[in-house]
This record gives C-alpha cells, sequence and structure tokens, in this order.
C-alpha cells in the first residue's frame, strides 16, 4: 500500500550515503505517522533493499524505530550523535556553521578528511563540519598525536570565506573563547585557557585545537578548525603518557554532556566570532578581555619552546593578533607560535 507522509519536510540534496541517511532521518522525524519501505524507495530514488540498509545502519547507531510489517518505520529514539538533521534542528536560526555535517563512525583524522574534500575541489559549502566517533591517527600541535577514543567530541570545521592572513591566528584565538563558553555552560565545570589554545580544568588539558589554512596571496583560501574536546571519555583510558596532564568532562564531573546541545551551543557562540574574524571587524579584541580573564598564561613565569630554543620569562601580554609578550628580565620577546612548557 502506498502511503504519503502528511507532513513532508524539505529535505537536502542527495549527493552521498551520509546525507542519504540523513535525509531519511528528516523525512522520517517530519512525518507525522510511520512511512513505509516503498515510499522512502520512491522518495528517494533507492531499491528497498537499500532502504533496509540504511535502517540497519541507524539501528547499529543507536535509533530506534517502531516497524510494523505492511505500515513501515517511525522513529522513536535518536542517538545523541552530530549527525546533520539531529544537528540542525538544533541550530539558532542565525548559525551557518553545522548546516552540513559528515558524519564517520570511524576516521584517521577529521582535519585530514577535511582537507582532502577541500583539496578535491569539491565545493564543500562554508561552515561545513566533518566529525567522528573515533579517529585513528588523531594530530595534535606540532606533529603530536591526539588520542581520539569513543565517547570524545572530535571535529573540523571548513571556512571557505577567505579570512585576511594576518587575522588567521584569530580563528583559533576566538574558538578558545566560544569552546570555553559552551564548555562552562554544559559542565559548570572552571576552565582555563593556555595560550595559544589548549583548554584546561584544573591545570590539565580538557581539550585543544589545531587550525590549518591555505592561503591564497594575502587570504585564506580555506581554514579547517580542529576541535578535540575530551568530553564523555573516562580520561584513566587516556595513553600512559598523557595521563598525568589529560583529563575529561567524564572525569572532573561524572557527568557525561548532551554532544548535541553541546554543539548548538558552541556554534552559537563561534558563528558571529568567525563571521567577525573574516570581515574585517574588531575580531579577536572583541573577545580578548574574556580571552585574557581566562587565560592560565597571562602573568604566569614560563618557559616557551620556539622549536630550535627555549625562552623563559613572565608572560605579560597578548596581542590581538595572538603573540604572546614574554618579559625575560633582559627584554620582551613577543612570540607568535610555540608551546608552553610552564
Ligand atoms: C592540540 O591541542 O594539540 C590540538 C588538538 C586538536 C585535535 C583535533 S580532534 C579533531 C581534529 N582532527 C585532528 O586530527 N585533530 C583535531
Amino acid at each position: 500500500m502506498q502511503q504519503s507522509a502528511s507532513k513532508r519536510p524539505t529535505h537536502t540534496p542527495v549527493t552521498s550515503e551520509n546525507s542519504i541517511r540523513d535525509s531519511i532521518v528528516e523525512y522520517l522525524l517530519g512525518a507525522d505517522q510511520s512511512v513505509s519501505g516503498e515510499l522512502l524507495s520512491h522518495e528517494f530514488g533507492i531499491t528497498r533493499a537499500a532502504v533496509w540498509k540504511h535502517i540497519h545502519a541507524l539501528e547499529e547507531m543507536g535509533f530506534q524505530f517502531h516497524r510494523r510489517h505492511g505500515v513501515g518505520y517511525r522513529i522513536e529514539r535518536t542517538p545523541d550523535l552530530l549527525l546533520g538533521h539531529l544537528l540542525r534542528q538544533r541550530l539558532h536560526p542565525s548559525v551557518r556553521l553545522g548546516e552540513h555535517v559528515i558524519w564517520k563512525k570511524e576516521t584517521t583524522s577529521t582535519n585530514d578528511d577535511a582537507v582532502a574534500l577541500l583539496n578535491a575541489k569539491m565545493g564543500v559549502p562554508d561552515g561545513t563540519i566533518v566529525t567522528a566517533l573515533s579517529q585513528s591517527g588523531g594530530r595534535g600541535r606540532h606533529g603530536r598525536r591526539w588520542s581520539s577514543p569513543e565517547g570524545g567530541l572530535w571535529q573540523s570545521i571548513v571556512i571557505t570565506k577567505p579570512v585576511p592572513l594576518q587575522r588567521a591566528s584569530s580563528l583559533t584565538l576566538v574558538t578558545s573563547v566560544a569552546v570555553r563558553r559552551a564548555l562552562e555552560k554544559h559542565t559548570q565545570l572552571p576552565i582555563s585557557i593556555k595560550w595559544p589554545n589548549d583548554l584546561l580544568c584544573g591545570g590539565k588539558k580538557l581539550g585543544g585545537i589545531l587550525a590549518e589554512v591555505k592561503a591564497q596571496g594575502e587570504t585564506t583560501s580555506y581554514a579547517v578548525i580542529g576541535i578535540g574536546l575530551n568530553t564523555n571519555v573516562d580520561a584513566s583510558e587516556f595513553p600512559k603518557e598523557i595521563q598525568a596532564t589529560s583529563t575529561s568532562v567524564w572525569s572532573e564531573s561524572g557527568r557525561r554532556i548532551n554532544h548535541l546541545d553541546f554543539e548548538a551551543d558552541l556554534l552559537k557562540e563561534l558563528d558571529p566570532m568567525i563571521s567577525n574574524v573574516a570581515v574585517g571587524g574588531a575580531g579577536f579584541s572583541l573577545v580578548s578581555d574574556e580571552w585574557k580573564h581566562a587565560s592560565a598564561t597571562l602573568g604566569q613565569l614560563v618557559r616557551v619552546s620556539l622549536g630550535d630554543r627555549i625562552i623563559e620569562g613572565r608572560a605579560v601580554e597578548l596581542d590581538d593578533d595572538g603573540t604572546l609578550h614574554v618579559d625575560t628580565g633582559q627584554g620582551v620577546i613577543k612570540v607568535l607560535s610555540g608551546d608552553i612548557l610552564f
């Protein structure tokens, strides 16, 4: 029997497995009654077997369906995963970041995926997010490994709108402020920022940001902002070498956060900040006071690794381009990029 869903949502164009699955979710959630496999196959131009495969894949991801023979499928429970439609439902109407999501169960690195998509010139929309449940080759700053087991929040945000190169470092600085705001809202934990963009809780690392930029003349042709957050993971399961220095929301508070709600709030904070940096507005200076207030670095004695040498002194100031001023006693050294050793 042919059925029609009385409330037909407009679904996003079908361009990949990811978006067919996403569109099926959108369609089923928008329907106010069960939808038959036949209607889904007709609606999406796929075979009944393909519909069944998608439904099965969704079940594996944590969706629960009410299904009755001859009647069809109705979604009874959705999982807390950053899937396109589930996130879009929660996004503030003004937010463009996160309108497109590429979700993977496992990948090597979401930053690598985003860069590969951009280099393939397939027209990745601005604000697209690549996210995965786990990463086998997660990368941190300075080529370090980034442990990314299931339970954390691993994502890369693609920015294709051109950003003046001298402002590119502001992208990571504003991201750290936006992430901190969302973390404090959802965890009530005190979060500080260690220059340039580590998120700390109780002096231990809770998250980090890895921004990668491709330049074209004086502007970026794209930026990929990789954000890694140890949210619903048990820090005691981290690799031994980072256990003393890393922590997670779950280990600090004994609670898990809802990733979808967290992400919607993060993007609401981040979206206007990124636009502001890109269009040449006040950019980082808009939130620099907040960054300084949350800083675990300013005012502290620091040892900064500059790659080939280490300088020691007191961190005394941060410029709007992210340059840290370190007073060594013999003068002030301005450090644009480095690593604080404490
Ligand atoms: C750091 O503090 O060193 C930055 C860590 C950034 C990790 C994130 S997780 C998502 C994205 N994919 C990666 O491979 N790295 C970033």
